[in-house]
């Protein structure tokens, strides 16, 4: 069965999406990227998640290129620089987003990291933006617990559509507090670095002697594992970056991969779960 995630009331979608940092860097990569974007969403995974930062809006036109004749299967999510999201930035920001992205709506946009402009004036902006029909829904990235609380004691913070924050086995820190209130306000969690992106960390999983074991003992891979790791809590959805065509089929996959409790009282042996307060990791 495959796990799927439920968006602000009205959206269920496939726990697993499609992240795009880096992409858009290198015009020989851009046809691999289209295709590899164009395959995921024949695969199911709808949720598109780009940000105005990523090569200075790159990505994003790699996004609209690869929407095109496909806008209405995807669900699309971008960011604006926490400088845009002003009041008056914060509408030309989007437009530009707009644009590149070849299309007239996000289904979610999100502050991409919280800088000097108040919450309050940010919701005001969302919410313009929402009734200009530019986007459907609002959300933040790298809030920690605390941050959550302070927009949700703003008025309109609790339409806050979802918190991206990165999520993976080797960082775990967000199990203690931010997830359990995130599920308790219903606000769900975008898991981003999945596959803990590139580096050292990735060696570490990717090499670990118990992720091999469980990975081949169930016939997947270790990245599925850990993709499957993180969906494995309610109201979390991963969006791991794939290039290729080979690596998005894989996370596809992972969709309906199971962990057994005795998978993760292994895991949790390996990779112990928080138990205190850890500071949000952030990229
Ligand atoms: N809000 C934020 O501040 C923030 C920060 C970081 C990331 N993000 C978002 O989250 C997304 C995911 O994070 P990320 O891109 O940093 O890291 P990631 O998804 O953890 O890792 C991406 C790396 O994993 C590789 N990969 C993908 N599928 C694989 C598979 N099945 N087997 C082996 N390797 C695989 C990719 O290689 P190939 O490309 O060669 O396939 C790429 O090198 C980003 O793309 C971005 O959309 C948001």
């Amino acid at each position: 069965m495959v796990k799927s995630v439920r968006l602000s009331g009205d959206s269920v979608l496939p726990a697993i999406g499609q992240g795009t940092w880096y992409m858009g860097e290198n015009a020989s990569q851009r046809r691999q990227e289209v295709a590899a974007l164009q395959f995921g969403l024949d695969q199911g995974l709808t949720l598109i998640d780009t940000a105005e930062m990523y090569a200075e809006g790159g990505a994003e036109e790699v996004v609209g290129e690869a929407l095109q004749g496909r806008r209405d299967r995807a669900w699309l999510v971008s960011k604006v620089y926490p400088w845009n999201a002003g009041s008056v930035d914060a509408m030309a920001a989007c437009e530009r987003s707009l644009r590149r992205l070849k299309t007239d709506y996000l289904d979610l946009y999100l502050l991409h990291w919280r800088g000097n402009v108040p919450l309050e004036e940010t919701i005001t902006a969302m919410e313009s933006l929402q009734q200009s029909g530019k986007i459907l829904r609002w959300g933040v990235s790298n809030f920690d617990r605390d941050d959550m609380a302070e927009l949700l004691a703003e008025e309109g913070g609790h339409a806050c559509a979802a918190n991206q924050v990165l999520y993976h086995l080797a960082s775990r820190g967000i199990e203690y507090d931010l997830i359990p209130a995130c599920q308790q306000w219903q606000i769900p969690v975008m898991a981003y670095c999945p596959l803990a992106q590139g580096g050292r960390l990735r060696r570490e999983l990717m090499t670990h002697p118990l992720l091999q074991q469980i990975a081949q003992q169930k016939s997947i891979s270790v990245a599925q594992l850990l993709l499957a790791w993180v969906i494995r809590k309610d109201g979390v959805i991963a969006i791991p970056k794939a290039s290729s065509v080979q690596h998005v089929a894989e996370n596809a996959a992972a969709l309906e991969v199971v962990l057994n409790a005795e998978d993760l009282v292994l895991i949790n042996q390996a990779f112990p779960p928080p138990e205190s307060k850890m500071p949000l990791d952030v990229v």
